[in-house]
């Protein structure tokens, strides 16, 4: 399917399956090397993070736990700024080595949010791993130590990613047509 219409507005696939799944497997052989021996935590970012977390535990044949927690940031097509959290972290994050798991990186806001939040549970280190990153958008100072790829600042939907909720279930990337 090269064109989606969803909800009431049209999308061109821009970022193939194959292409990801590439992607994925650079990132998880990094991850395999850098964290051998520090049994990380992985901690998804839900709803966006599922289809790219799943994707890339697959990979992960190191010694390792993950978890899920959910926050909300976005409603429609624009960043609120400000970030609820919904489901909190119930694991034991202390002295542990954290890597956060996110789709999507725009302004920052829900990852600073993050990572000051885990910072007072007393890990050891917090390392950043995000699928996406739209590197023109970024509004705060973070330290993104695993991108699988840097986008233009377009609104995008699949892999994870919704438009008002629609539209995570894709396998690819669909980039919105701007209307004329
Ligand atoms: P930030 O707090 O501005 O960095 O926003 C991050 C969150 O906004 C991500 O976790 C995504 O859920 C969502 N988001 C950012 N850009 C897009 C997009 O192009 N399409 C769909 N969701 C997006
Ligand atoms: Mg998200």
């Amino acid at each position: 399917m090269e064109k989606i219409h969803v909800k009431d507005k049209d999308f061109t696939i821009s970022i193939k399956e194959e292409v990801i799944l590439k992607e994925v497997d650079r990132l998880a052989s990094e991850l395999n090397r850098d964290l051998a021996d520090k049994e990380p935590l992985f901690l998804g970012v839900l709803n966006g993070s599922f289809m790219f977390m799943s994707d890339l535990m697959k990979r992960i044949t190191i010694p390792c736990q993950l978890q899920f927690m959910k926050v909300a940031s976005y409603t429609g097509m624009g960043s609120t700024g400000k970030v609820t959290d919904l489901i909190g972290i119930d694991g034991d994050v202390k002295g542990r080595t954290v890597v956060i798991i996110e789709d999507i990186i725009d302004t920052g806001t829900t990852m600073k949010h993050l990572v000051e939040k885990l910072e007072k549970l007393g890990p050891k280190e917090i390392l950043i791993c995000t699928f996406l990153m739209k590197p023109g958008s970024l509004k705060v100072d973070l330290d993104v130590k695993y991108v699988a790829m840097s986008i233009p600042n377009d609104f995008i939907l699949g892999y994870g990613l919704d438009y008002d909720g629609y539209g995570r279930n894709y396998p690819d990337i669909y980039t919105l047509v701007n209307e004329k």
